[in-house]
């Protein structure tokens, strides 16, 4: 297995990611964890030195033991792993004057040139007579180390890629692991071919160590997981069971705001399909009841959140020798919560989750996918089992259809609305669109509009259907249906839907607007 050293570069994951597409066992462990004792016990068969925000030129700045070179293993330093290489072994580091003027530090794209006309690292790397490349950096190495040459240059990284080929060591100044470095992935698994990985690694070996780790955090105590029938608590539900068995139980929250048919679906597929504990909360009167009559779009959030952890507490509350949360935070939740926090962001909507109960109930954490991509929790939960239908469900968020109904939220809104979007989905499925679109559903207006329906005047509600296609959430473009679907779908949910006399559709992007409606 491999060892990824990490020094604190937001992209760091990336590194992993790329190395599990190659197949490719790894673990990363902070640069502080790791000294020989760990180095022994790990036994690394090739090391990654990441990239981060330090300084080699400071004294204080954070390095690995340097028995990593004395191992007879391959290792790769990434931009500050280059830096630190070179300074550990005998180069030269300058730091970059960003500010001034005449700078060496250097940040975005940049094409790069090989210096020799063969090496094992950079075999079928060049597509052309140059690669295109991602640089992030305020240092640079103004000598390399004895023993090092050059492999590639870019205009101004003199020593974009150097290596000391006898020892298998090599170090770059770009970052092979992001996207912006087109073909970065190829030269990783030149990496792993060196480094003698036959590349036979795959999510079933994940699950595997997984189910271990958690075994051994858990031991005989009791894990409670709050279901939230979305694909992230859902896998990592299925995984802990698999690991303790009935020391899980999952609370599944009714708060009233669900679609059609979810609470049964979710409570019969883990209870009665997978044999999971499930309790299933039926809270409907609690949320609706301090819900009534509230219409601004945080004070509703701030009531569910609120309601929610209450709940969530007094059921977990009657749950023996309950030690560990189980949540399904994945990577992108890791990374979002370390760069924004004291950051300048603006909160544009309280978000949903149960963030601060494991302190509140002095319980500790168990967060089994959080060194997992979305795409690489559905290819785990397919290997649990869970059926395809419901790994490939479009995400839900925790409050529901309450940010779905703007304005006052009543119960026979809900209804409607539940009713309006089972028609949609019914019709996307029907239609083969679920699996192009990121996320669909129906908002109801708080407006009612004049129709006329067989020889009568109507006076009901209006609706939108949203449809958007993303890759993560962040951004968003609504989905290009054809005016015949429009229209069909349309027609069907005013003669199916009593309450709705008037469909539109809501061509916004994001940003400006944001997927939900509130
Ligand atoms: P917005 O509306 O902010 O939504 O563009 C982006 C994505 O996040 C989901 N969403 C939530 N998910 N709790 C959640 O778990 C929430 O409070 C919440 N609000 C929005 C939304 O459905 C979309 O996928």
């Amino acid at each position: 297995r491999l060892l990824i050293i990490d020094f604190g570069s937001q992209v760091t994951q990336l590194i992993a990611r790329r190395l599990r597409e190659l197949n490719v066992y790894c673990e990363i462990h902070p640069f502080n964890t790791v000294d020989d004792a760990f180095l022994d016990a790990f036994a690394p068969k090739a090391i990654i030195l990441s990239g981060g925000p330090a300084s080699v030129v400071n004294a204080d700045a954070p390095r690995p033991p340097s028995s990593v070179f004395e191992r007879n293993v391959p290792v790769l330093g990434i931009c500050y792993g280059q830096q630190l290489m070179m300074d550990m072994l005998g180069g030269k580091v300058e730091g970059g004057k960003i500010s001034g003027g005449g700078g060496t530090a250097e940040f975005g794209r940049a094409y790069v040139t090989p210096a020799v006309e063969k090496s094992d690292l950079l075999m079928g790397w060049f597509a052309t007579d140059r690669e295109q490349v991602w640089m992030s950096h305020g240092d640079h190495v103004s000598a390399i180390a004895p023993g090092f040459e050059v492999l590639g240059t870019s205009p101004h990284a003199p020593f974009a890629i150097t290596a000391d080929q006898s020892r298998n060591f090599y170090a770059v100044q770009f970052h092979p692991e992001v996207h912006h470095t087109p073909n970065g992935l190829k030269f990783f698994e030149n990496f792993i071919r060196i480094a003698g990985f036959s590349g036979d690694w795959t999510m079933n070996a994940y699950r595997e160590e997984a189910i271990e780790k958690i075994r051994a955090t858990v031991g005989d105590s009791h894990v409670i997981c709050g279901l939230s029938g979305g694909v992230d608590s859902s896998v990592a539900a299925a995984l802990i069971h698999e690991a303790v068995g009935d020391q899980l139980t999952c609370v599944f929250v009714d708060h009233g705001l669900l679609r059609k048919n979810e609470a049964e679906e979710v409570v019969t597929m883990f209870r009665d399909n997978m044999n999971l504990k499930v309790i299933y909360a039926d809270e409907r009167e609690l949320f609706l009841g301090e819900l009534e009559g509230q219409s601004d779009p945080e004070t509703k959030r701030k009531i569910i959140g609120r309601l929610f952890i209450d709940v969530f507490q007094k059921y977990a509350n009657q749950i023996d020798d309950a030690k560990f949360l189980a949540q399904g935070t994945l990577y992108p939740d890791v990374i979002e919560s370390v760069s924004f926090s004291g950051g300048p962001s603006v909160t544009i909507k309280s978000h949903h989750n149960v963030g601060g109960l494991p302190e509140k109930m002095g319980l500790k954490l168990v967060e089994p996918l959080r060194e997992l991509f979305k795409d690489e929790v559905r290819v785990l939960g397919r290997e649990l089992g869970l059926p395809p239908s419901f790994i490939g469900r479009h995400p839900f968020p925790g409050p529901g259809l309450a940010i779905r109904c703007p304005g006052e939220i009543t119960r026979a809104k809900l209804d409607i609305l539940r009713e309006a979007d089972a028609v949609y989905i019914d019709q996307i499925r029907k239609h083969g669109l679920y699996d192009d679109i990121w996320q669909a559903f129906v908002a109801i207006l708080p407006v009612r509009t004049v129709g006329v329906m067989g020889d009568g005047r109507t006076y009901d509600f209006a609706c939108a259907l949203r449809a958007v296609t993303s890759v993560d959430g962040m951004t968003a473009d609504y989905y290009p249906f054809s005016h015949e679907f429009l229209g069909e779908t349309a027609t069907r949910i005013i003669n199916e839907v009593p309450g709705i006399n008037r469909v539109t559709y809501d061509i916004t992007s994001k940003p400006p607007g944001t997927i939900e409606w509130e």
